[in-house]
């Protein structure tokens, strides 16, 4: 596996694989890479001749009192992982490369409207962080294809937004969530977890399993589904930022004559904040 560190190593890299006529997909990550990451990239062999992954932790869609400085690094881990996993290069920028001018002269993307909404309310400028260097990052890879984890559903959606808006030629695809076999969403900020947190953690996907089965019985009071799952947990110890039922397509409140519907849920357990999400046909 190749190891990019600058844009000119990228550039001659991915001019070479033009060359030789190769389709190339896209998997951008921050790193502390666990089996969720990795099935990124087997989908990403899947749809093109040579697959790059980026491991870059980006400080712009961090808050000014959230974890940038503990998120986990673990780099030798990670191209071990990739290397095993058959990617064909890995980039890994440093913030020079990425904000040569520093990030509040950086210029911006921003998708309107869903950038302020659940995650985007909770975590003001997240998505023009995440838009942002996912944008800078396809004008750098200039991926055929992009393989994004449905887990971050509300990113996934700023991203497909950005692309279409921006006209940029990528196909953007979203790969399902793994999950334990006790339910938890794989996610690197498992790792602050305690043992105990991790047990009272697997409420996240009891909550969401039990709204999706009401829904299913075709109950329709939105309002009380997500009041019981903030209940259930809390029971477990969580703080819930939101539980809410929304569209699947443009992620409005659900409706009553709305049959596509994702459930999505974000909450604290201590200081760490986890999101899941579930999509249901109902
Ligand atoms: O999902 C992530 O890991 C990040 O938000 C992304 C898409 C790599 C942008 O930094």
């Amino acid at each position: 596996m190749l190891h990019l560190e600058s844009l000119e190593q990228l550039r001659k890299t991915r001019r070479q694989w033009s060359q030789q006529g190769s389709v190339v997909a896209f998997v951008p990550t921050m790193g502390n890479l666990h089996e969720g990451h990795l099935q990124l990239v087997d989908a990403a062999k899947k749809l093109a001749d040579k697959v790059i992954v980026s491991i870059y932790v980006n400080p712009l869609q961090f808050g000014a009192n959230e974890d940038l400085d503990k998120y986990p690094r673990t780099l030798a881990a990670d191209m071990q992982a990739l290397t095993a996993r058959g990617a064909d290069a890995v980039f890994t920028p440093d913030t020079g490369l990425i904000y040569p001018r520093g990030l509040s002269e950086q210029t911006y993307v921003e998708v309107p409207h869903l950038s302020d909404i659940l995650c985007g309310a909770s975590r003001p400028g997240h998505f023009r962080g995440v838009a942002t260097i996912v944008c800078k990052l396809f004008n750098m890879v200039q991926p055929d294809h992009a393989v994004f984890g449905k887990k971050d559903y509300q990113q996934l959606m700023v991203i497909r937004l950005m692309a279409e808006d921006l006209s940029l030629p990528v196909s953007i695809h979203g790969i399902e969530t793994i999950r334990a076999n006790d339910g938890l969403a794989l996610s690197s900020r498992n790792g602050y977890l305690s043992d105990h947190e991790h047990k009272q953690a697997t409420s996240v996907y009891r909550a969401m399993q039990q709204i999706a089965e009401a829904l299913q019985s075709g109950r329709k009071d939105f309002s009380t589904l997500e009041n019981d799952a903030k209940l259930l947990l809390k029971a477990n110890g969580f703080t819930p930022d939101y539980v809410s039922i929304r569209r699947q397509h443009d992620l409005a409140p659900a409706a009553d004559h709305d049959h596509q519907l994702v459930i999505l849920v974000a909450a604290y357990l201590g200081k760490t904040r986890l999101i899941d999400n579930l999509e249901v046909s109902c």
